[in-house]
């Protein structure tokens, strides 16, 4: 390892690692969306498609109907009530479906409705805060309600965990809705996830009346306390790998089913209660709570960049839906004015209309963008993306020069995709372990063609089946794997370290898709498994693999002579870190068997010390009940003579390592 030959030495990417985020397997609403309540405004939610039988993932045979509301999915009756869905007395156009509730005329005791939440609701002291909208039928309302009585409770037992009331001094408006807000603070953790938030009145105040409810809210505390902000657990999960960007919001959810059904900017902005939300592509109704400026204070706050995609014109609706689309070249000027629009809200100053627009919704101070990415996998777009792009790309970077732009696809299409010196290409790879082993090198002589000023952003990569003899990836069957395994994060380190040498080359890298609900979920594998029980987060071998490289990323890669042998089954990259001056060295050995390794450095090391991932099962994976079986462990490590200059040791078989020399 040559230590002292600086000017041999290349800068690392300092962003390589980094994360990409779309809604799929309710890992927006759901999942990092801390919202709590499901089907908050009667849209409907999706049910669990996906996750029964032995099957996990039959991408491709999805099931014939998608359950879009309007509709009463999580929510149940409390008392002599009988609850329907409203359409006429909307609380808005985008919220046309409101929920009535029509108390018996000889009702009893408590009467009300009830949510389940997203297959659960986490219980704990802390603070909830609720909101709901609320208006009561003229006729019928006879203005005794004294109250509404919202609670945290058992569905298993009578167990109320905690209760607060909203005193109604007055009357309720009849004509428009009156929003209302209270906090919960429970004393206990209930002992479970099985547990409903309820909004409740007296019968004796309200028997025979009717009400409409919509936008029903509760939040727990969330990541750094934003309002609408983000469920804090997940946040830190993301926070532990230390990512440096965001790449955000699709993915296939970008483009949408259709082409009228793409991701909206402009419709995820602003009020909640003029956020219409759509189909999302990913088979459930995404509220759009989580919009734009949400993905942006999120980015702030975890200190990552963020990387936008943008919708380019181009809808790749899977599954046979529909087939996939391109807005035909006459129409496409609006949808680039779309963009623009886009790009003003984020970085124009509060006199411009947009940024105007911004600032109105309480940031007056436009957002930091860098890094901005046209369209998503337009490979597959048959050719249309050879006109697009460049039309995207002209007006965009002549507003924007100072934009990285991201092209989805390049010499992967045919005609060949020209990108402009100075960009990026973002190609993904959803691949085997014997693929990212034969593709190690994949970035070695990149650069050499006319492609020599592009870099390149790994933007989604992941081991997603088993080796098979034809060498394919499996995206069906038994060989598609459920979870991340011991296998497929060797493979993935293998192809990291292959981006890590690389460093002129690749600039970004995140692996995909990044989280997955347990109880409803379309795509496998995926990063971090969770549900609304938070002990049940689990963090996948996949994950400690980035963790351990992107915690260890050096400020300059050292070259490294081989002494003897070649790459496979062993393969290595070091990095000198800067700021503490110590050398990482970065081994995985794909083996069976421990590989002996001698390292000479060309100074004398004082001290080493390291970790390894590794496992007795090489398809083993973590789960809600083995969390950390394939989790990072300190080795134990021989000290170092005195001046030595060599150091000798045998790699663990089946391990992914990282050694740190002082
Ligand atoms: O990560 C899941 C999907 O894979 C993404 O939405 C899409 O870009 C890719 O095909």
């Amino acid at each position: 390892i040559n230590t002292e030959d600086t000017a041999a030495r290349n800068k690392t990417a300092p962003n390589l690692y980094g994360l990409f985020f779309e809604d799929i397997n309710h890992s927006g609403d759901g999942g990092i969306y801390a919202e709590l309540i499901r089907n908050r405004a009667f849209q409907g939610s999706g049910v669990k498609l996906l996750n029964s039988g032995s099957t996990p993932y039959p991408y491709g045979t999805q099931e014939a109907d998608i359950p879009y509301g309007p509709n009463l999915d999580a929510w149940r009756a409390i008392g002599d009530v009988r609850l329907s869905i409203d359409l006429l007395n909307p609380l808005s156009d985008a919220l046309p479906a409101v929920l009535r509730v029509d108390v018996g005329s000889s009702a009893t005791g408590e009467v009300g409705f009830m949510n389940e939440g997203y297959w659960g609701m986490d219980v704990r002291p802390q603070k909830y805060a609720a909101s709901f909208y609320v208006k009561p039928w003229e006729q019928y309302y006879s203005g005794a309600l004294s109250a509404f009585k919202l609670s945290l409770r058992s569905n298993l037992t009578d167990d109320v965990w905690t209760t607060t009331e909203i005193p109604i001094t007055g009357k309720l408006d009849t004509f428009d809705y009156t929003k209302l807000e209270a906090t919960l603070a429970p004393e206990v953790a209930a002992p479970s996830i099985n547990n409903s938030f309820a909004i409740t009145m007296d019968a004796a105040e309200v028997k025979g009346q009717t009400f409409y409810f919509s936008l029903v809210s509760l939040f727990p505390p969330t990541f750094k306390d934003r309002p609408n902000g983000i469920r804090k657990d997940l946040a830190e999960a993301l926070k532990g790998l230390d990512p440096k960007f965001l790449r955000f919001p699709g993915g296939n959810n970008l483009e949408g089913f259709s082409i009228q059904t793409r991701w909206k900017w402009n419709e995820t902005i602003g009020d909640l209660r003029y956020r219409k939300g759509r189909v999302g592509q990913w088979e459930y109704f995404n509220t759009n709570g989580l919009g734009l400026l949400e993905y942006f204070d999120f980015c702030e706050d975890m200190e990552m960049q963020p990387l936008l995609t943008v919708y380019a014109g181009y809808t790749l609706a899977p599954n046979g839906r529909n087939p996939a689309s391109t807005v035909p070249r006459e129409h496409i000027q609006p949808f680039i004015d779309e963009v623009l629009d886009e790009l003003e809200y984020i970085l124009g100053d509060a006199r411009t209309p947009m940024g105007a627009l911004r600032a109105s919704h309480g940031r007056a101070e436009p957002y930091k963008l860098e890094l901005v990415e046209i369209g998503n996998e337009d490979q597959f777009s048959g050719g249309s993306y050879n006109w697009r792009f460049p039309m995207y790309y002209e007006q965009l970077k002549a507003k924007y020069p100072d934009i990285t732009f991201i092209a989805t696809a390049g010499p992967d299409i045919t005609p060949k995709m020209e990108i402009p010196a100075g960009e990026m290409w973002d190609p993904h790879y959803y691949q085997t372990p014997q693929f990212y082993k034969n593709n190690f090198g994949l970035y070695d002589n990149f650069g050499v063609s006319s492609y020599q000023n592009v870099t390149i952003f790994v933007g989604e990569y992941s081991v997603l089946s088993v080796d098979s003899s034809s060498g394919s990836v499996q995206w069906s069957g038994p060989g598609r794997i459920v979870y991340p395994t011991l296998d497929a994060a060797i493979g993935e380190a293998i192809f990291g370290i292959g981006m890590e040498r690389n460093p002129n080359t690749v600039k970004l890298s995140s692996y995909a898709p990044l989280f997955q609900n347990y109880n409803s979920y379309q795509w496998t594998p995926d990063l971090i498994s969770f549900s609304a029980d938070p002990n049940q987060t689990t963090l996948s071998a996949s994950y400690y693999q980035q963790k351990l490289f992107s915690h260890h990323r050096g400020t300059e890669t050292l070259p490294i002579t081989p002494l003897s042998g070649t790459f496979n089954p062993l393969w290595w990259a070091a990095q000198h870190d800067g700021g503490r001056d110590v050398i990482y060295v970065k081994l995985v050995n794909a083996a069976n068997s421990a590989v002996p390794l001698t390292l000479e450095f060309d100074r004398a090391i004082t001290g080493v010390n390291g970790t390894i991932l590794t496992h007795d099962v090489r398809n083993g994976f973590n789960y809600i009940t083995n969390q950390t079986a394939i989790s990072p462990r300190a080795l134990e490590l021989d000290e170092v003579e005195a001046g030595a200059s060599e150091w000798a040791w045998e790699v663990p078989k089946a391990s992914i390592v990282v050694l740190e020399f002082s």
